[in-house]
This record gives C-alpha cells, structure tokens and sequence, in this order.
C-alpha cells in the first residue's frame, strides 16, 4: 500500500512536470497544438493503457482496507489531472487567440513610413531652364491669359480675320464669347503677349513670355490639344537680324551643349519679316546624323532638329502694340516646350506630360 501511495505523489510529481512544459508551449510564440493536449490525455486518463487506469489496476492487489485510501488518493490524482487538463486546454485556445490578433494588430515600434516629397513637374523644370538662359541674357518674364481675345491673338499680329495663316492652326472659340475682333478664344500660341507688352511698355524691351496654349489637334505621341510656348520678344532702336541669330546661337548654347549649332531656314509668320526656322544640331546625334551606325531617328539622318519659329517684328505688329517701327525693330521667337523636354530627357511621347503617371513623375528631372 505505501508502494502505491508514493507511486500515486511520483506520478503527481510527473504529471504537474508535463502540465508545466505544455502551459510554457501554449504561451509560446508556436503555441500548442490540440494533439498535443489529446496525447497527454491518453497518455494520463486513456481507457487502456492510461498512466491512471493501471494505477487503478494496481488496487486489486491490495488487502480491503488498504483499497479504501489508495483508490481515493489515485481519484484525487484523476480528478486533478482531469482538471488542469482541461484548463490547459482553455488557455491554449485563448493563446492561439491572442496570437491571431497579434498577427493582426499595427506594431507601433515600426519606424514610420517616409512621407512622399512632392518634386517639380519636368515641364516646369524645362521652363525654368529656359528661362535661366534667357534670364542671363537680360531677359524679363511676361505672361498672359490663357482665353484672349480674337484681335490680340490673329489681328494685332498681322493675320488679317479671312487670311489662310489662321487655317494653320485650329482654333477653340469660346461660346458668348462676342463678335468678329472682339470674340473671344483659347490663345493657339503665346504671341498675343507680344502686343500686350509693347502696349503697355516703351522700349528696350526683353522678355519671354512662357504659357499655355491650346490648338484643335488629336492627341497622338506628337500632338496635344494643350501644350506649352516659351515666346520671345525684343524690341529696340537699331535691332538688327544678326541680334536674333546671336541671341539664338547663344541660347542655344546655354540649354544645350557649349558644341550646339543652329541653323535658319526660309519660312513665313504673319507677324515677322522675314521668318525663320530654327534649328539646332541634333542632340541625339551631335549633328552627325548616324547613331549606333544607323541612321539617326530623332533628326531622320539630317542631323538638324527643328526647335522654333523666329522672325523680324512685322511693321504693322509693332504699329499694333504703339510703336513706331521707323524709330524701333525687334525681333521675336517661339518654341514649344515640351518639345524642348523631349530633346532635354529623350521623353518618347508627349502624353507622358499630362497623364500624371507618378511612376514617371517620381524621375529626377534636372
Ligand atoms: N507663334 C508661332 C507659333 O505658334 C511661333 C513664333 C513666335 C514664330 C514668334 C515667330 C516668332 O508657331
């Protein structure tokens, strides 16, 4: 009978050892698994082969009265076991619960994510390149509205109201927006400025004049209903067309490389005379016109990339704008910037300026 007393406290001392290493488990960061809980009851409790069951086998040995003690000491140890096992059980659920919304929860020890830092638009940082060149020329910058008037933006500069120039770019009236001169329309480029200025200042004058401008064109790689203009106007007593090509050629230089050329051909501006296009040795290819051993594609082999359209101030634009062309010439210039943009970062597609695709956005531009 002492044999299966201290048999009963050995196997107490056994089980409360296995209860310990299982309630460290259920608490762990692995937690207990369920077969687990089940292998210590059978292990302890089983029908068959339970630690439990063959303590209780061990009674029949025993004389009448020793049965009475011992069996109430192995069904302390059932009863205990039953317990704690059961309250094992409980706690590893509500562990596995706790560790599922731990899962879950925000961990505030993370460092915080970086806030995102705005950056110039490339379109913005190309005109401020521009003007930086001109800037250092001694270049003013003026700017105008975006709707203007129908005699600022074709009549001032020389285009009579039925003269086919006007057909060269289509142009979005604005609805109410009055008759004949005085309707009103989305500037179709950023020369009405011109008139502005000489009408509201005397000569010298110096400035460019940056701004959005708006045609009826479809939207294709090239082509955009809205687009950018930087203007150029200088007027003066004896400017000569020699000034333009020098001012060009050193613009030219300055927002390109130092080796840059540019080159005038013939072309016709209701507002200059004589008009010019201007281009520029191409960037891709250095003016060679061959890159990579094939035909270079941005300037088409010709090794010269049109940038903009220049010209003497026409007689009657400075008439227009209050100033006497017997006493001042001038001459004026006009580029689109985006095209600038194009030969500045080799940007493929035009589009890619107003889609706001912060992928794109995100470059660094300088
Ligand atoms: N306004 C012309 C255009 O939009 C560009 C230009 C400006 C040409 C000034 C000559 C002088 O195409």
């Amino acid at each position: 009978m002492a044999d299966l007393l201290a048999s009963v406290e050995e196997k107490r001392r056994v089980f409360l050892e296995e209860l310990k290493t299982a309630e460290e488990k259920a608490s762990s960061p692995t937690g207990l698994p369920p077969v687990d809980v089940r292998a210590l009851h059978v292990r302890w409790l089983g029908q068959k082969q339970g630690v439990v069951t063959e303590l209780l086998a061990g009674l029949r040995t025993l004389s009448k009265e020793d049965k009475a003690p011992a069996g109430a000491a192995i069904n302390r140890l059932k009863n205990d076991v039953e317990a704690a096992l059961s309250s094992l059980e409980e706690k590893s659920l509500l562990f596995e619960r706790l560790r599922k919304q731990q899962a879950l929860a925000v961990d505030v020890t993370l460092p915080p994510r970086a806030p995102r830092v705005g950056r110039l638009h490339p379109l913005t940082v190309v005109r401020r390149r521009i003007e930086s060149a001109f800037a250092s020329l001694g270049y003013e910058v003026a700017e105008g509205p975006e709707v203007e008037s129908d005699w600022l933006n074709f009549e001032a500069l020389n285009f009579p109201p039925d003269h086919p120039a006007r057909d060269a770019v289509d142009t979005f009236f604005v609805k109410g927006g009055g008759e004949g001169k005085d309707r009103l329309l989305l500037r179709t480029h950023t020369s009405p400025v011109q008139i502005r200025t000489m009408l509201a200042q005397k000569p010298p004058i110096r400035i460019v004049i940056p701004g959005r401008v708006y045609r009826k064109d479809d939207i294709d790689p090239r082509h955009s209903p809205v687009f950018h203009q930087m203007e150029g106007l200088t007027v003066d007593e004896g400017v000569t067309f020699a000034n333009l090509k020098g001012t060009l050629a050193a613009f030219s230089r300055l927002l390109f490389t130092p080796e840059t050329k540019i080159r005038f051909g013939p072309t016709f501006f209701p507002f200059v005379e004589p008009g010019v296009d201007v281009a520029v040795s191409c960037v891709f290819c250095s003016g060679t016109g061959a890159a990579d051993g094939a035909t270079c594609r941005p300037c088409s082999g010709s090794g010269w990339i049109e940038i903009m359209g220049a010209g003497m101030v026409h007689p009657n634009v400075l008439r227009n704008g209050g100033i006497d062309p017997e006493k001042y010439s001038g001459f004026a210039f006009g580029m689109g910037i985006d095209r600038i943009a194009f030969l500045l970062y080799g940007v493929p597609d035009l589009r890619l300026f107003f889609e706001n695709d912060v992928r794109f956005l995100d470059r660094v531009w300088s």
